[in-house]
């Protein structure tokens, strides 16, 4: 067992410093440009439906169940499941978080090299960038290159792995601190741009109303649910390392509540960035992946005041991102330093330097591999469908058997720090039963459809 009682544990300073990180780990390229693209893929309004109620229902608890699993184990995400529960198998989900992490880690960074780019972009040359066809066209020569995507992913490693290197409070806390609140700003400059364009009526008819009969592919459920997963950050590991930095004495449900509402509220507000410049300039909502990159470059070029715009959009997606980041090279860096003693300069330049290689075939995949197809999909597209369809869900599901089930129940309902004990019991039947039936039911049905 790995033993941790040697190595002095870091915490957060504050429990707002804690409830921001976690924002940052949860609003990310997930809530703009993952978000904007698969909500305008499946119909818009209907998917939002089922998304909210899919973050509510299995969202909120799983939450939850992360914190309260990483504070009572005090304890990274690998060893935190046999800590709690000695002897059994459950360790292996704290493994497979750390392999889940590794692999977004080794396709994020691409698509966040992709958004630091366009900031480069329209801060150095915006004359240049607002030309019409030039943003896009010049984004389809970049990413085809091989040399100069692997720059700018490079780019945003290095600023990661200095965020993490320098530690849970000087790093993590602080840039948490600094940048979360930049993030809203910019976002509500953004949408109140965005509501006074002339197709914000027609992006809230597409957001808001449903169209009912959407509602009966089960592929719009899976979609929701991946991105649910995806977008709160959960079953990677990520939120149990970043509760075990918390004293044991701290209360978790609020903090859970604050960020999936925050998150949520993020990606929806971002949807009022994106859609009413979609709709004004006429770009094709179910775009797909380039959404973010080749249509609404085209939109900015239209727009009366778009090179300021893009420029927001580019510095929210990069900010957005990078804190993301931080979050999924904090669950093999602690789990480097806890288990096998690693100095943290020494883990994180180490994992920093696996991701940057690893995430070469993701990055080519838009480039020289562009041929390449798995399942239909670009590797990239591949990459992220697995981890987000199929290892987030399964995840999910072991967690709330884990807590449900192996746990034992007193200290479970202890460690949520629920009150009153009702409502404790409630979360801890619904893990039982509630939460991994739907998620199985959603997968099954999603993945035969
Ligand atoms: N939630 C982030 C986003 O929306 C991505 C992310 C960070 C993540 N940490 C995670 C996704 C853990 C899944 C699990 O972009």
């Amino acid at each position: 067992m790995a033993s941790t009682d040697t190595v002095a544990l870091e915490q957060w300073r504050s429990q707002t410093g804690f409830v921001l990180a976690a924002l940052g780990a949860a609003v990310g390229l997930g809530n703009v440009w993952r978000f904007s693209y698969v909500a305008g893929e499946n119909g818009g309004g209907a998917f939002i439906l089922v998304y909210v109620a899919l973050v509510l229902l299995v969202g909120y608890p799983l939450l939850l169940a992360e914190f309260a699993i990483g504070r009572s184990a005090q304890s990274e995400s690998a060893s935190a499941y046999a800590t709690l529960a000695p002897g059994s198998r459950w360790r292996g989900i704290g493994v497979l978080g750390v392999l889940a992490a590794l692999a977004i880690l080794f396709y994020y960074p691409v698509v966040a090299g992709w958004a630091l780019k366009y900031l480069a972009l329209f801060a150095f040359d915006p004359a240049e960038a607002m030309r019409p066809g030039v943003a896009s066209s010049r984004f389809q020569s970049f990413i085809a290159g091989p040399l100069q995507p692997l720059l700018w992913m490079g780019a945003v490693l290095a600023m990661t792995v200095a965020i993490v290197w320098m530690g849970i409070e000087r790093g993590i806390e602080r840039a948490s601190a600094v940048l979360m609140p930049a993030l809203a700003v910019i976002l509500l400059l953004l949408a109140g741009y965005g509501l006074s364009l002339d197709g914000a009526g027609k992006a809230l008819e597409f957001l808001f109303r449903p169209d009912w009969e959407a509602l009966a592919r089960p592929r719009l459920y899976l979609a929701a649910l991946g991105q649910a997963f995806f977008s709160i950050g959960l079953a990677m590991g990520v939120m149990v390392t970043y509760a075990s930095y918390l004293p044991r004495d701290r209360a978790l449900p609020g903090a859970a509540l604050a960020v999936v509402a925050g998150d949520t509220l993020f990606a929806i507000v971002a949807g009022l960035v994106v859609f009413p410049a979609v709709f004004t300039f006429g770009g094709d909502p179910a775009q797909g992946p380039v959404l973010a990159f080749v249509t609404l470059p085209q939109v900015f070029v239209h727009m009366p005041g778009g090179a300021i715009f893009a420029l927001g959009f580019f510095a929210l997606l990069v900010i957005a991102a990078v804190t993301s980041l931080v979050s999924l090279l904090e669950v093999p860096v602690a789990w480097l330093m806890r288990r096998w003693r690693w100095r943290r300069g020494q883990a994180s330049i180490t994992v920093g330097a696996i991701a940057f290689v690893a995430g070469m075939p993701a990055s080519l995949g838009h480039g020289l591999w562009r041929d390449v197809r798995i399942a239909g999909l670009p590797i990239l597209e591949a990459m992220d469908h697995v981890a987000s369809n199929l290892l987030l869900p399964v995840g999910g599901i072991l967690i709330a058997l884990f807590v449900g089930w192996s746990w034992q129940r007193g200290e479970a309902l202890a460690g949520s720090g629920l009150r009153p004990a009702a409502l404790a019991v409630a979360w801890r039947l619904a893990l039982r039963y509630a939460v991994p039936a739907m998620l199985a039911l959603v997968l099954v049905a999603g993945i035969r459809a």
